[in-house]
């Protein structure tokens, strides 16, 4: 952390008090994140101060306009509920103009949030009690922003789930094959054109007006949850960066697609990477006990489809950064995107031949939840 570049920070900021520390976290990958504290007279106080990575996003003032309406509509939800909202939703603080950014004078742009107390989140779950958890808490935030007028959100990364788009895209990189990879990978090829059909409907859905369009968080990764320290229940969903007008199945997906498989994103054993049916189980229990009553039919009758487009998609985004050259995911050796590619693949094929059970575990969990 540069000390300059933090002073013209602060310096932005009205924050009573005197600071007394800066503590960088280091869980997240995207951001540059920090805890600040400050001393008061009634004693001390923490706030959470990010740079936002504006190699990921562009409009920093887009992404946090999002952020600031979702983040006053889970407020006004929370206090409706009879909720206290202090330590539930992340509260966007203003710079000493009124604004939601500040700028350092190497042109970073900030944010700063209330800091959510007594609480951690966790980079992976240790138990299907834990995910179910999560599940909840992502099920709550879809929950209390099923009345968002979602046509004031901002599309900050334009097409992120058009998965036919992406098929389209893999094909001109097929075509061209700029790193004379496609023979290396003809069976995963074949694997996305086999399914290019199926993997499209969501979309078709969405067009034709079957699926309606939702807040969507877009990273329902368990490290975007702060639990309390003590209680271990969730508090705040947090990292709001992507949220965007989408379908609630990708997020319901992209959980388990992340969360409930048995191996890591890029495991090379594929006789290791399998979904875990608890895991898949508990999220489900979680997710669905919020949403039931507020999903449409055919939002609840996809999430396995969710689970399984979500799967397809980021392993066809690997397939084509692997054909392009690896242009945009950092790679650690040269065919480190087939291999994340083939994982997904993997992961994809064994939900597919397990289609019917995770059918049947959502059928009786919504049922009973309706
Ligand atoms: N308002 C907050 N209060 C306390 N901790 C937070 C807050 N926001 C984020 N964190 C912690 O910091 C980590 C990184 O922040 P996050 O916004 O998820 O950034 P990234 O986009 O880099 O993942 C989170 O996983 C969480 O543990
Ligand atoms: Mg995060």
């Amino acid at each position: 952390m540069n000390d300059t570049l933090l002073r013209s920070v602060l310096a932005g900021y009205d924050f009573p008090g005197e600071p007394t520390s800066v503590t960088e976290i280091k869980t997240g990958h995207i951001n540059t994140t920090c805890r600040l504290t400050f001393r008061e007279p009634a004693g001390t106080r923490d706030y959470l101060l990010q740079r936002i990575n504006t190699f990921a996003f562009h409009k920093p003032e887009e992404v946090m306009e999002n952020v600031t309406l979702v983040t006053e509509h889970l407020h006004r939800a929370l206090v409706s509920r009879g909720m206290d909202p202090e330590n539930r939703v992340l509260r966007v603080i203003p710079t000493r103009e009124g604004r939601p950014l500040c700028y350092d004078t190497d042109g970073g742009a900030w944010r700063a949030y209330n800091f959510i107390a007594h609480a951690h989140s966790v980079d992976a779950v240790e138990s299907p009690e834990q995910f179910g958890i999560v599940g909840r808490a992502f099920g709550d935030f879809q929950s209390m922003l099923s009345d968002f007028p979602i046509e004031k959100l901002h599309d900050t990364i334009p097409f992120f789930h058009d998965t036919i788009r992406r098929m389209d895209n893999f094909e001109a990189s097929v075509a061209r094959d700029v790193a004379g990879r496609a023979e290396c990978a003809a069976e995963e090829i074949a694997f996305v054109r086999a399914r290019r059909e199926a993997m499209g409907r969501i979309v078709r859905m969405i067009s034709d007006g079957t699926l309606p369009l939702r807040v969507t968080h877009n990273d329902t990764k368990c490290n975007n949850v702060m639990v309390d320290d003590v209680t271990g229940e969730a508090l705040c969903v947090v990292d709001l960066d992507t949220v965007m007008a989408g379908s609630a199945l990708y997020d319901f997906g992209d959980a388990i697609r992340f969360g409930a498989s048995t191996a890591a994103e890029d495991e090379r054993d594929l006789s290791k990477v399998r979904l875990d049916m608890d895991l898949f189980t508990a999220f489900t229990e979680g997710f669905v006990s919020r949403t039931a009553r507020g999903l449409v039919r055919a939002e609840l009758d996809n999430l396995v489809l969710g689970a399984l487009v979500m799967t397809f998609e980021v392993g066809l985004r690997f397939l084509t950064d692997y054909l392009d050259g690896d242009v945009y995911f950092r790679i650690e050796s040269p065919d480190h995107n087939l291999a994340r590619a083939k994982c997904q693949f993997k992961l994809l094929s064994d939900m597919e031949s397990h289609r019917a059970e995770m059918e049947a575990v959502v059928h009786d969990i919504v049922e009973k939840h309706l």
